[in-house]
């Protein structure tokens, strides 16, 4: 018997009638599951229409057993039966067809009351948030803004800049020298401030000139938190017939005012830098306390810079006369800035990239 069976379901009818009863059973079942799929469609097909055991080919494999006078009636019920079920099957697979459409189609669709995916935005570093707020400050007062190398010679780093081959100032900037780097005024090194862009702005255009020189400086310094072997500057230098040391004071005063706010007063006390003449220190008025606090070491003064009037061999060795014109020149740690803005208790911060750290608001 197994043979005659059907390829799925209970066994195989023996009559047209009963296999039409039995396609009408199946295809209300069919419909009752509802949401019919080309793949159910497609197995209704194999078992009713299959080659080998479709029903209706088991069927038909039956009309040998058939009396010879009932075998036309026989057959031609069977061939009706067939084009039924093709018919009807061939309706279902449609609709299965235009379902399995709409359901791929809903599946490309946006589903507009999903949250948003948002992307992570970075945020600027807090050293180039100041170093922007500075330059801002003196583009207002009409200075560009130069570059120059990070890997200098020892001449535009020292000599050029009035620091004799074995003047003492130069031990408190030790630095690091590029090995195979030349020797003399040509070796090269690290630079250990941002003055030698003083040196090169000169050599390359006539004054007037306005100039602000942001950028990385190195010396051989251990790391801790105030000190570290990379950190920024931000130099400043003005040459121009008949500048003198009120033009200096009152840029340094604008600049406090604007940056730190209108109540900052600054302090000028004299000191020494090889290359200005003369030379001092500027302090400005405490901008977070009134009576003194941690910050200014309740001196009320905070160190910001040095400054001074550029010394006559600075300009003579850019090839400027300094009889007829003179400058004054400044340099700023954008870190230590930075850290007394926001009282960031430790230079390492700024350079370990802890996103952490980082993703604040510097403004
Ligand atoms: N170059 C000095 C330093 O690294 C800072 C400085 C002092 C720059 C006086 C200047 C200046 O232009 O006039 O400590």
């Amino acid at each position: 018997m197994s043979s005659t069976r059907p390829e799925a379901g209970g066994a195989a009818p023996v009559s047209v009638e009963e296999a039409r009863g039995l396609l009408d059973a199946e295809l209300a079942a069919a419909a009752g599951r509802g949401g019919l799929l080309p793949g159910d469609v497609h197995e209704l097909k194999v078992r009713w229409l299959g080659k080998k055991q479709g029903v209706v080919t088991t069927l038909l494999a039956r009309l040998k057993e058939v009396p010879k006078e009932e075998k036309a009636a026989f057959g031609a019920g069977v061939n009706a039966l067939k084009q039924e079920v093709e018919a009807r099957l061939d309706v279902l697979e449609a609709e299965a067809s235009a379902r399995a459409a709409a359901l791929a189609e809903a599946a490309k669709a946006v589903d507009v009351t999903l949250p948003p995916r948002v992307p992570p935005v970075g945020r600027l570093h807090p050293l180039t948030v100041v170093r922007r707020r500075i330059e801002h400050v003196f583009r207002g007062l009409g200075y560009e803004v130069a570059d120059g190398p990070e890997i200098e010679t020892d001449w535009y780093n020292f000599e050029s800049l009035n620091f004799a081959p074995d003047h003492p100032a130069r031990d408190s900037v030790d630095t690091f020298f590029i090995e195979g780097g030349g020797t003399g005024r040509d070796a090269l090194l690290l630079r250990t401030h941002t003055s030698p862009v003083q040196m090169r702005t000169m050599e390359g255009r006539r004054p007037p000139i306005r100039v602000l020189c942001p950028g990385r400086v190195y010396r051989k310094d251990d790391i801790d938190p105030r000190h570290s072997p990379v950190f920024h500057q931000m130099e400043g230098l003005v040459v121009d017939e008949g500048i003198t040391f009120a033009h200096l004071r009152g840029t340094l005063s604008a600049f406090a005012k604007s940056f730190f706010g209108g109540r900052a007063e600054v302090r000028l006390a004299p000191t020494f830098f090889p290359f200005v003449e003369p030379g001092v220190d500027c302090a400005v008025s405490c901008v977070f306390c009134e009576t003194g606090c941690r910050i200014c070491s309740y001196s009320g003064w905070i160190e910001i810079m040095g400054a001074g009037m550029v010394h006559p061999n600075v300009l003579a060795n850019a090839g400027i006369d300094p009889e007829r014109y003179t400058g004054f020149a400044f340099g700023m740690g954008i870190d230590r800035i930075a850290m007394l803005l926001h009282g960031i208790p430790d230079l390492r911060l700024l350079f370990e990239n802890d996103v952490r750290f980082l993703d604040r608001t510097w403004s």
